[in-house]
Parts: structure tokens; C-alpha cells; sequence
């Protein structure tokens, strides 16, 4: 006896119900980036190995599925899509008009450990801003994240921005004399995952010492912008703190105070954050990320191309879809056409002749093939998600008429072909 292959670790298979949640989430993610005014693009689903090797961290290094081609050639599965924006932008060179707000729905691809929230295959809103300095770009993809949630049927309260910025924490180990940062600012993100000791050891394994982990204590305890000023004191760590300063009151312009607040734990895993960082997060905190980003200027750069300030953030479709289907913010079942044709003679060619008609006209219809049992064909319209059936071939009606009956309210009525088709 052969069993049934099963989809591989990790990844989905989306039946007709599955999709239909997943074109809602990408529907209100289109909505909000034309919005915004955010432009689509695309790039391939595979990649040189090197353009993530050094560049995006060592965690998502460790997470790729790579391999080598019958060329010899050393590829992976792109595991984000910043490289590969990174490296679309560098390839225009001058030729990018700027800034360039652009957007992407990749799907991309990490062998993580599965579990709630995190799977091996799954798909990643991109927004990014490339060629802007300013605090304002910040803002104004903060604002779009928390529109999206708000698209999604989501309050504020239900989930939390937490912003901070990589660059407060990085003119910190400055201070405190850490020449390898990278490794920091991984364990730093994963401190509340990671016992005590091993958290501290690999602090001290990157340069610091007792006074360094006591001041980063400080400043990850700090409970407003304002409590910072005394934790941190040189200059560059006191223009971070203005920045935030200044996109904290920009937020509140953009109408999402409520949706965001300063948390200095956040400053992202990824290696090539810069500035400004944040997550979203669940209110509650039962679920992983829903969304992370922020500023980094120096990426385009690393991979070959001319210094270009960029902004940007990803948000996956797995754990926003968890948040919304426990909110019941998602839609049930599939979508259905309008019609259901019902054949009361059993001619085929009868239902294709109208069938092309109504279609000709824009309806979206379907019928049972080799007509059979009135019950039988009334069910397969309710099975399809039908809202009305169409009776055809009977002879209760004047030529060219046909009874339409509404499914959920059981009304039926005569109306004329020609009604129907237009
Ligand atoms: P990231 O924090 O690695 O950032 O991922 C962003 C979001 O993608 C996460 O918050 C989560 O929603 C989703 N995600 C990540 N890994 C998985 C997984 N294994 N399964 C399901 N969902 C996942 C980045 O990828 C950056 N490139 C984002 C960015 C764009 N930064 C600037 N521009």
C-alpha cells in the first residue's frame, strides 16, 4: 500500500478556503500601499549565495536553504527580500528616480525550527523607501504598517509598534568600547529567549564587561525617551534620542499615537539596521512579531552600489493571520460565484448556449456537468458557495425567461435572459 506524500516541513498547502484568507490579507496590503502611493516590484525567487553571506547576520545565514546548481553555481532561496531590493537599486544606479517607495509580496523561504508563528515557506509584505534621509520616511512607514492592521479589522490596542533605535544602542557600545557590534545586537535580540548566563556570556565574548552589561541593563529598563538622557551621554547617542524625538511627534501627526510606544529592548537580529528599528507585536505578546524594520543606510552600499539611506519593513502573512482569525476578523468559507445554473431538461447545450451569454455580460456562474437531480445540482450550487440558482429549461416560464432563486433567502422570482446578462 503507498502512503500519501505529505507537503514538506514547514510549508502550506492553501485549498480554495486557505486562499481566500490569503487574498484577503494581500488585498488589504495592496489597498493600503497604493495608499501610500508605493510602486510593485519583483525579483527572483533563488539568488547568488553571496548576497547574503556577511550581510544580513548570521542568524539568517544559518537559516538558508542553499545549494549548488548543475552549473556549480552557489545559490539560495532568497530568505527576505531586502538583498535582492538592495541589489534591484544598485543595478539602476542614477537611473532610480528618488526616493522610490516600492513594495513587493515575495515568497520567501528560511529553515527555521517550525513552530507557532514561524514556518519555513511563507510570504512577506516588503515596503521600503530607498534614497531618503529623512525621519519623515520613518514615519511614514510606521503609519503604514499600523494602516495595514487597521485595514485588517485591528484596533489600537490589539497590537503594538515598538520602536527604538539600532543607532542609540550602537553609539552606546561605542561608548563602552565593543569594535564587534553584529554579534551583540543578536544576542540582544534574542535575550528574552536565551538563559541568563548564555545571554551574558555572549556579551562578554564580544569585548564587554561587567559596567557594559550593567548599562545596557539600564538603558533596556528605561521606560521613556526621557529616562534615556541619563543613561546615555555622548553626542551622536543624544541625536539618536532626538530623532526618535522627532518621529514619535511626527506619529502622532500621522494620527497613530495610540499604536506606538518606545521600547529600547527592540533593536532587530538582522545586521544591517542603522537607525530607527520597530516591531509589531500582538498586545498581548502571545504571538511572535507580526512585523519588523526600519532604517538601513549603509546596505546598498555593502553590496556594491553607491551609498543610498533606505528605510523599510517586512511583514509576514502567518502570525497576522493567527492574530485575525482569533479576533474572527477573517472571512469564512470560499467565495462563490453569483449564479448556479440548474438544468431541469438535462441539455447540456442549453446551459453553455446562457452559460456564455451571462458570461459574455460579466456574471461569474457555474453549473453541475451532465445535468442530473435538481437536488443533486441545487447542492452542488450551495457546495460552490453560490448566492442564486438559476432554473433552465423549464417549461413554467415564457421563452426567454428564467426563475432565479436566492439562496439564502429562498425567494424566487421570474426574470428575463436579457435582465440576467446585463
Ligand atoms: P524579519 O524580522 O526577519 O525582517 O521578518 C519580518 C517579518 O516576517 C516577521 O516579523 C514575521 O512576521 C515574518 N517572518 C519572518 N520569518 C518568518 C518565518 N520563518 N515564518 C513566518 N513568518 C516569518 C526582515 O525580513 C527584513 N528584511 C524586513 C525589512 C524590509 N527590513 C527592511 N525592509
Amino acid at each position: 500500500m503507498s502512503t500519501k506524500i505529505q507537503p514538506p516541513k514547514g510549508t502550506r498547502d492553501f485549498y480554495p478556503a486557505d486562499m481566500a484568507v490569503q487574498n484577503h490579507i494581500f488585498s488589504a496590503w495592496r489597498r493600503v500601499c497604493a495608499r501610500f502611493g508605493f510602486q510593485e516590484y519583483e525579483g527572483p525567487g533563488f539568488e547568488h549565495l553571496e548576497l547574503y553571506t556577511g550581510k544580513s547576520g548570521d542568524e539568517i545565514v544559518g537559516q538558508l536553504y542553499n545549494f549548488k546548481d548543475k552549473g556549480d553555481r552557489d545559490l539560495a532561496l532568497r530568505p527576505e527580500m531586502t538583498p535582492t531590493l538592495a541589489r534591484l537599486a544598485n543595478q539602476l544606479g542614477r537611473d532610480l528616480r528618488k526616493p522610490a517607495r516600492w513594495f513587493s509580496l515575495p515568497r520567501l523561504w528560511r529553515y527555521e525550527k517550525q513552530q507557532r508563528g514561524r514556518l519555513r515557506e511563507f510570504f512577506q509584505l516588503n515596503m521600503d523607501i530607498l534614497g531618503s534621509d529623512s525621519v519623515e520616511a520613518d514615519a511614514e512607514l510606521v503609519a503604514a504598517a499600523c494602516a495595514i492592521c487597521e485595514e485588517l479589522g485591528l484596533k489600537a490596542g490589539d497590537v503594538v509598534v515598538r520602536i527604538s533605535s539600532r543607532r542609540l544602542v550602537s553609539t552606546l557600545l561605542d561608548e563602552l568600547g565593543c569594535t564587534d557590534k553584529p554579534p551583540v545586537y543578536l544576542a540582544l535580540d534574542r535575550r528574552e529567549k536565551l538563559p541568563r548566563e548564555e545571554f551574558e556570556a555572549g556579551l562578554r565574548g564580544s569585548g564587554l564587561g561587567d559596567d557594559g552589561i550593567r548599562r545596557l541593563d539600564a538603558l533596556f529598563s528605561a521606560t521613556s525617551l526621557e529616562s534615556v538622557k541619563g543613561i546615555v551621554d555622548s553626542a551622536p547617542a543624544l541625536a539618536a534620542l532626538a530623532e526618535l524625538e522627532t518621529l514619535f511627534s511626527l506619529l502622532a501627526a500621522h494620527g497613530v499615537a495610540d499604536w506606538v510606544r518606545f521600547d529600547p529592548t527592540v533593536v532587530r537580529g538582522l545586521a544591517y539596521y542603522t537607525g530607527v528599528v520597530y516591531e509589531v507585536f500582538d498586545a498581548g505578546r502571545s504571538l511572535r512579531a507580526i512585523a519588523g524594520g526600519g532604517r538601513y543606510d549603509d546596505l546598498l552600499q555593502k553590496l556594491g552600489g553607491e551609498r543610498l539611506p533606505a528605510v523599510g519593513f517586512g511583514m509576514g502573512d502567518v502570525v497576522i493571520a493567527e492574530l485575525l482569525r482569533e479576533k474572527g476578523l477573517l472571512p469564512s468559507g470560499i467565495p462563490g460565484p453569483d449564479l448556479w445554473l440548474v438544468s431541469l431538461d438535462g441539455d447540456g447545450r442549453k446551459l453553455a448556449t446562457l452559460a456564455a451569454r451571462l458570461r459574455a455580460g460579466g456574471r461569474q456562474m457555474g453549473f453541475s456537468f451532465g445535468g442530473g437531480k435538481v437536488g443533486k445540482q441545487m447542492q452542488a450550487a450551495q457546495e460552490n458557495g453560490a448566492k442564486r440558482a438559476v432554473f433552465v429549461g423549464s417549461d413554467r416560464v415564457a421563452p426567454h425567461q428564467v426563475e432565479v432563486k436566492d439562496l439564502a433567502t429562498g425567494e424566487q422570482k421570474t426574470v428575463s435572459v436579457e435582465a440576467l446578462c446585463t
